[in-house]
């Protein structure tokens, strides 16, 4: 088990649409356990294959409050298969450093795939789980939230996240 790194924006491995897992081998599963290491220690709530460079349809997440015991999920070849409702919910993503924002996306959701076995699995998701399924999805299809929302937010998102780029190159 090891931690990996996270690719950021601009990292065009991030809008690349991830195609789906083929067969659940050693290496998967290797990946799977690296990629719930890397969420943890980042931390985060949940995480998707691209966004450690390896554009397959693999997400993990984990949405239990801090003070209670982890509850690991893994979904393989995910695909929304009902949503419904709207919410607004501030979000974060490993892949966009230093930014917060609140995203519009369905309220309910249902997500059909394969766990962790190969067994297929549907997780209904509300509010929060809601979010991060509908997140990590979007990774899969190359999109992060900040192809969903304003395109001033973006901009200015994108010229503060250019600065920041450039002065880290100038410090070395
Ligand atoms: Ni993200």
């Amino acid at each position: 088990m090891s931690v990996l790194n996270i690719c950021t924006y601009p990292d065009p491995v991030l809008k690349q649409k991830a195609v789906p897992v083929e067969k659940i081998d050693e290496s998967l599963k290797g990946l799977i356990e690296d990629m719930l290491d890397t969420m943890y220690q980042a931390p985060g709530i949940g995480l998707a294959a691209n966004q450690v460079g390896k554009p397959v349809r693999l997400i993990v997440f984990d949405v239990t409050p801090k003070d209670q015991p982890r509850n690991p999920r893994v979904l393989i070849n995910p695909e929304i298969v009902c949503s419904e409702g709207s919410q607004s919910h501030e979000e974060g993503c490993l892949s966009v450093p230093d930014f917060y924002t609140e995203v519009k996306r369905c309220s309910k959701v249902t997500v059909r795939g394969l766990d962790a076995q190969g067994q297929p699995v549907e997780v209904e998701g509300e509010g929060l789980l809601a979010v991060v399924l509908q997140h990590e999805i979007d990774h899969l299809d190359g999109f992060l939230m900040l192809d969903r929302i304003s395109a001033l937010k973006r901009a200015l998102y994108k010229k503060r996240r250019q600065k920041q780029l450039k002065s880290q190159d100038e410090t070395g």
